[in-house]
């Protein structure tokens, strides 16, 4: 059996984008890496736990330790996080794409003289969302994350009343800071009480962080 603060928990992280097909080659995507989900996985493994990572497509290797599933769209998402519950913890970095095509096509769709393409789009389900509001199984430590680009702290707090999450990990992607691919993140903790802002560190040293914080939180909600 495995030591550190999160031995025997067992924690859900999503991470990467999401691909939504529009036809069996192309696809909707956008810019998230999963270096901050996957680095997340990796900490959590480290401190002891199990993990299972649910992963978008990325160009990262597989951490080492953990239960991967390689999805691609939103629904497949939802589905292989419904399969691994139950967890101690749910961590959903993942950016998830909040439309996909509502009439893909089944075979490639061919240029026409002229005519374009007729794509309509229709709402992803919120993944993290859908499990902080279940009933049954709902991991009692959910945390999501709030990519904005302006009032940060109160979109978060907004974020976080609306997901029905405990805590929100909101960072400020306004393209001056490179978080989107780069290596590092400054973010803000916040959760129904509190607002806590750490220094700009790097994509690692967040999820080491973060992981130290959820185990006391973790170990706070047992007593
Ligand atoms: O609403 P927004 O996309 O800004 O919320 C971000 C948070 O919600 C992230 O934790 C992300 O993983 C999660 N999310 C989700 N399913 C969606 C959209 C966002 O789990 N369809």
């Amino acid at each position: 059996a495995s030591s550190g603060p999160l031995a025997g928990k067992h924690v859900i992280v999503t991470s990467g984008p999401t691909h939504e097909p529009i036809d069996p080659v192309r696809y909707i995507a956008n810019r998230s890496s999963g270096k901050q989900g996957h680095a997340i996985a990796k900490a959590a493994v480290e401190a002891g736990a199990r993990v299972t990572l649910i992963s978008g497509p990325v160009t990262l290797p597989d951490p080492a330790g953990v239960t991967i599933v390689h999805v691609e769209s939103a629904r497949e998402m939802l589905q292989a996080v419904e399969k691994a519950l139950p967890a101690d913890i749910g961590i959903f970095a993942a950016a998830v794409a909040d439309w996909r095509v509502a009439n893909a096509g089944e075979q490639k769709i061919k240029k026409k003289d002229g005519a374009l393409p007729n794509l309509s789009l229709t709402e992803n389900p919120d993944i993290l969302a859908t499990i902080s509001h279940r009933t049954e199984s709902r991991p009692p430590l959910m945390v999501g994350f709030a990519a904005e680009t302006e009032h940060v702290i109160e979109h978060a707090k907004q974020k976080l009343a609306k997901k029905g999450c405990d805590l929100i990990v909101a960072n400020d992607v306004s393209t001056a800071g490179g978080v989107m691919g780069g290596d590092s993140n400054t973010v803000h903790l916040v959760t129904a009480s509190d607002v806590e802002t750490w220094p700009t560190l790097s994509k690692t040293d967040v999820a080491k962080k973060l992981i130290g914080h959820l185990s006391a939180m973790a170990e706070g909600a047992k007593s």
